[in-house]
């Protein structure tokens, strides 16, 4: 990722020194970089590719806090707490032009497609988000948010290095599945972080999610169980600024049975995952992708 910089604006250095050094867990390039080696791909393609996936997940997040209005990302101030809302669209849309930049030295056509779908896939979820989503506590359009906005990054993460590794469409699908499986459960234990973690730890504002009129499956889990909670009931119905009934509501999904059902709904997700990875070949690959199975779940950042 470092080696992509090259000649730019010196403010653009800055922002782009600042965000790779930022670290991040690199959950996605850890997979790509697994999955690729599991298959025996090229090891220069393999890092290029990791590189290139991780990248593109940078940018969504710059574009990200800027939509949220987070002024916190990986225990440091965002772009956005900085820099004017157009500079910061314009600092994200170069880290995504270098991030295709990378995609294309991996001399793949079929890769370049996911990526882009990959990509629109994100964008039409935040649209979405954005413009439909505001208080809908709806199962269906939980899992296809978060799969457009997680998911489908996961999916490109191992589909991806399969494809670089000339695997045949069965290891392809299968891998994808796995893929498919573990994003969706980072997302719900992300949208859990958010009611449970504490911002020093996680590195990002937490209970924010709520508040922006989002609800994630811990808020569906709690109404589901309490279907006549009057503060679940106002927010579903707009009343986002009330911060007593919002600090009350955080509080009361925080501390009910409605954050062990998520985790448990996550835990099925890596479950069904790990059964696609039992089919792939055997080895310190798949042992520790296996492991990120359970560093999914357990995680505390
Ligand atoms: C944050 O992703 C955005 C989500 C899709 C949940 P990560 O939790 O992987 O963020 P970093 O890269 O480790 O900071
Ligand atoms: C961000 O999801 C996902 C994308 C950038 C597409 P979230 O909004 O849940 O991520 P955080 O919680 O800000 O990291
Ligand atoms: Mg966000
Ligand atoms: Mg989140």
């Amino acid at each position: 990722m470092r080696a992509q910089v090259g000649e730019h604006h010196p403010d653009l250095h800055t922002v782009l020194e600042h965000l790779v050094s930022s670290g991040g867990k690199r959950v996605r390039p850890a997979v790509t970089l697994l999955t690729g080696k599991m298959f025996g791909a090229d090891p220069d393609r393999l890092i290029t590719l990791a590189a290139s996936i991780e990248m593109l997940h940078t940018a969504t997040l710059v574009h990200d806090d800027l939509i949220d209005g987070s002024l916190l990302r990986r225990g440091i101030p965002t772009v956005n707490a900085h820099w004017s809302p157009a500079a910061t669209v314009l600092a994200g849309d170069y880290i995504f032009a270098r991030a295709a930049e990378l995609a294309a030295r991996t001399d793949s056509v079929a890769v370049m497609q996911s990526f882009a779908e990959t990509l629109a896939t994100i964008v039409n979820g935040e649209i979405t988000q954005m413009f439909t989503s505001r208080g809908v506590a709806n199962r269906e359009d939980y899992y296809q948010r978060i799969y457009a906005k997680t998911a489908s990054m996961f999916v490109l993460a191992t589909k991806s290095a399969a494809l670089i590794s000339q695997s045949d469409e069965k290891i392809i699908e299968t891998i994808r599945q796995f893929g498919y499986e573990i994003g969706m459960a980072f997302q719900i234990v992300d949208d859990i972080l958010d009611f449970t973690g504490e911002q020093e730890e996680v590195g990002k504002p937490v209970a924010s999610d709520l508040r922006s009129g989002l609800v994630t499956l811990p808020a569906i889990y709690y109404q589901e169980n309490n279907p006549d909670d009057q503060d679940m009931e106002a927010v579903l119905r707009g009343e986002y600024n009330n911060d007593g009934r919002m600090k009350r509501l955080v509080k009361a999904i925080r501390s009910s049975g409605a954050i062990q059902q998520a985790l448990d709904e996550a835990r099925q997700y890596v479950e069904r995952g790990l059964g696609f990875l039992e089919q792939m070949p055997d080895g310190i690959e798949r042992q520790a992708l296996f492991e990120l199975g359970s560093y999914i779940i357990d995680r505390q950042v």
